[in-house]
């Protein structure tokens, strides 16, 4: 099946050879793009989709997010907003509700976000275990989250459970090694929340190049709450991303430059945190590759909205909007690894979206306004 899609005002491809270009159409060929030109030239297709002017642009890559669990923290987020710190203490009351969940209320709540996040955009989402935090829980979470998306992670150290509070070492141990076997077969990705009260540089190493050694891929939670040394330890050992990145001394940015791990930038969670936003225009001016994406989770964040994203990081971080789009989409891609994702190019996945708007200038300009027209996921109209 082929659509042309035509009478498109401006068509945001993030290839570098187009850039932004105008009063264009394209053509998608079953699920990958087939032809960008003026529409006087397209070829014949099966069907049409008229964009009327509007902006298109590539669906939203979302490379972080937490989305199998049960229950939410909305009285903790009341709490913030009346004085307390946030603290990730609050990560072991999501693991309480998600033990006690079937299979059946995980994959359903993880369904209703993947499904929030597709009306906003979103057509690539990264899910992250975190709230079992046992053999068995972990392993739960990720076979749930492998029937939901392609992008899946393993991050058994979330925080150490209370069962071994006051033995953390066993506790990594066990993530190093049993729940890391269970949790493979369904992970492509293993992460770590490096930070202090979870777990410090060594205790992330370790898991790290666990994971590694059994085929995953690397990212890691790094300076979300104060200065550490999760950047660097990503940078060394070659993670695709470095995620948070708020707290920064110039020997991280430099680190950061010269390598091609992704600094992910996730707004929300200071927004959601009453906390000061990373500096993204520190990070680009460097050299530095960023992605947006979202931190969906109950406690810190959440947001399934990419556009949201989109308008802290120019409003708040020093972005243009088109760098923000360009890190929402081709900067989630790269932070998963995936040239086949966040561009419109011909061979590229047909995932893209019509604004209701002219311009993506639009997706910052009207924070909170629901833009998003169409979704084309994999080359079919949602
Ligand atoms: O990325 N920082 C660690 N994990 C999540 C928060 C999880 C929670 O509070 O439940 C985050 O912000
Ligand atoms: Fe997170």
């Amino acid at each position: 099946m082929s659509l042309l899609v035509t009478n498109i005002g401006e068509l945001f491809t993030n290839d570098p050879g187009l850039g932004i270009v105008h009063d264009v159409a394209l053509v998608v060929d079953d699920d990958r793009i087939a032809w960008i030109g003026p529409a006087s030239t397209a070829p014949d297709a099966d069907s049409l989709l008229d964009a009327d002017g509007a902006a298109v642009l590539p669906g939203f890559v979302d490379s972080h997010a937490h989305l199998i669990f049960a229950g939410d923290r909305a009285a903790e987020f009341g709490a913030r907003m009346a004085g307390q710190p946030y603290t990730g203490g609050g990560i072991r009351t999501t693991v309480a509700a998600t033990r006690a969940a079937s299979d059946e209320e995980l994959r359903r709540n993880a369904r209703r976000l993947v499904g929030e996040a597709l009306r906003q955009g979103t057509t690539t989402i990264e899910i992250k275990s975190g709230y079992g935090l046992s053999v068995a829980e972990e392993a739960r979470s990720l076979r749930i989250a492998a029937e939901i998306v392609e992008e899946t992670t393993f991050l058994g150290a979330h925080v150490v459970p209370g069962e071994y509070s006051d033995r953390p070492d066993d506790y990594v141990d066990l993530v190093c090694g049993e729940m890391l076997e269970a949790a493979a077969p369904h992970a492509r990705w293993v992460d770590v929340f490096c930070e202090r009260g979870a777990f410090d540089g060594e205790q992330a190493r370790a898991i790290l190049t666990a994971g590694a050694k059994r085929g995953l891929g690397l990212r890691l939670h790094a300076n979300q709450l104060g200065h550490g040394p999760g950047v660097r330890l990503a940078v060394e050992l070659g993670a695709a991303s470095a995620d948070h990145c708020t707290h920064l001394d110039d020997a991280d940015v430099d680190a950061l430059a010269s390598s091609d791990t992704v600094a992910t930038l996730l707004p929300g969670a200071e927004f959601s945190t009453r906390s000061p936003y990373p500096d993204a225009r520190r990070l680009l001016d460097a050299g530095v590759s960023v992605a947006l994406a979202t931190d969906c989770n109950p406690g810190s964040s959440y947001t399934s909205s990419m556009p949201f994203c989109i308008a802290l990081a120019v409003r708040e971080m020093g972005l243009t909007p088109s760098e923000a789009v360009a890190a929402a989409t081709v900067g989630g891609a790269t932070a998963l690894r995936r040239t086949d994702l966040g561009r419109v190019s011909i061979g590229a996945r047909a995932d893209l979206i019509v604004l209701d708007a002219p311009s993506h200038l639009h997706l910052a300009y009207r924070p909170g306004v629901p833009l998003i027209r169409s979704v084309l996921h994999n080359g079919v109209l949602q």
